[in-house]
């Protein structure tokens, strides 16, 4: 079965061709990253605006590299929620028109089913039940994937989202925008004990998590050093920031897999990509007994051959889309 995936629901107009749900024959990726980093964020209109300018095209990308006609796409597979309204609908357009002129079907997608699904790519021998931690710019949720196509949020983070906290510090240090690479970067060369940061921990055995003291605790610190006139090593600012964020992402993960008595951990989102999670959650999960998987990094961030691989999955269990599918900016996982 050959999946067309279709992506659009931030900054990247991706489209990918992916057979049997396993196999990447094609994933293009147009990254606006350029245009959005002057302005130290996504811009939402200029996002829609780029989308459309590109969307065709990358399909047409897509296709080609594969060496598939339109006509041999089995499913039409597209993120229709969460995201940013205006750019979700770019990519379900698409979507809808080719399903519609071609007689396919349409699968509608979960943007963080996405994610979670790209570990499938990466590694043919996992299945289900396994703890996802999804953490992105816009995400961070420890979920458990009971079935290809059942979810349920264990926890979640009750302000900002891991990518976002590093995009924030990121920003506030003068590094540039997307933060997360670029905190991983400098992390390497710094001390992860120079500063104490704060990690926060619910009473109540929640598995939330919260940014936004470590963020409003970091950028005192700048203040704080800017006012006695002392210089700060950006190095050890980097490590130690990392080092609060990702000892609270790997805590709560390692309890869910213990309360749903897993034997593997995933991680998904762009966040994923952090050297320093990756190592973490590998070496204490190991410990600990589980398996670990993630997905190589540009599968990590936003693309189309998660969508299509997600989608491939939805159709096999019967969740097909009529063609009054909605962009959802909210969409919450496990919703249909
Ligand atoms: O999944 P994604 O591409 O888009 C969303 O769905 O949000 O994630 C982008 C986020 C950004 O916040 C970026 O700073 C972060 O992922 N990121 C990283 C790394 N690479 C990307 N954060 C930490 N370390 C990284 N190596
Ligand atoms: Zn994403």
């Amino acid at each position: 079965m050959i999946v067309l995936g279709i992506e659009t629901s931030c900054d990247e107009t991706s489209a990918a061709v992916v057979k049997n749900g396993r196999h990447v024959l094609s994933n293009v990726i147009s990254s606006q990253v350029d245009l959005h980093q002057k302005y130290g964020g996504v811009v939402p209109e200029i996002a829609s605006r780029k989308h459309v300018e590109l969307v065709m095209p990358v399909i047409r990308q897509s296709l080609d590299e594969a060496g598939i006609s339109l006509s041999e796409i089995d499913v039409v597979g597209v993120t229709y929620g969460p995201g940013l309204v205006g750019a979700l609908l770019v990519g379900l357009s698409a979507a809808k028109g080719l399903a519609f002129a071609k007689n396919k079907p349409l699968v509608g997608v979960h943007h963080i089913e996405g994610h979670i699904a790209a570990n499938y790519l990466d590694h043919p021998e996992l299945e289900p039940p396994f703890i996802c931690l999804v953490a992105s710019g816009g995400h961070s949720h420890i979920v458990y994937v009971e079935s290809y196509s059942r979810f349920e949020i264990l926890g979640q983070t009750r302000d900002d989202a891991a990518g976002e906290a590093f995009d924030k510090i990121a920003r506030a240090i003068g590094l540039g925008y997307p933060g997360g690479p670029l905190i991983d970067k400098w992390a390497a060369g710094g001390d992860c004990c120079a500063m104490d940061f704060p990690r926060v921990r619910f009473s109540d055995g929640s598995l939330d998590f919260s940014f936004s003291g470590l963020k409003t605790a970091v950028l005192n610190y700048l203040n704080n050093q800017e006012q006695k006139g002392e210089k700060v090593r950006t190095e050890d600012i980097c490590a130690s920031f990392q080092k609060a964020v990702v000892d609270v992402l790997v805590e709560n993960t390692l309890k869910a897999a213990k309360i749903k008595k897993v034997r593997n951990i995933t991680l998904a989102g762009g966040v994923a990509a952090n050297s320093l999670l990756r190592s973490q959650l590998k070496e204490k999960a190991a410990a600990a007994g589980y398996g670990v998987f993630y997905p190589r990094p540009v599968l990590c961030t936003d693309n189309a051959a998660m969508i299509a691989c997600a989608a491939y999955f939805e159709y096999l269990n019967g969740n097909v889309s009529g063609l009054e599918l909605n962009a959802i900016p909210g969409l919450r996982l496990g919703e249909k």
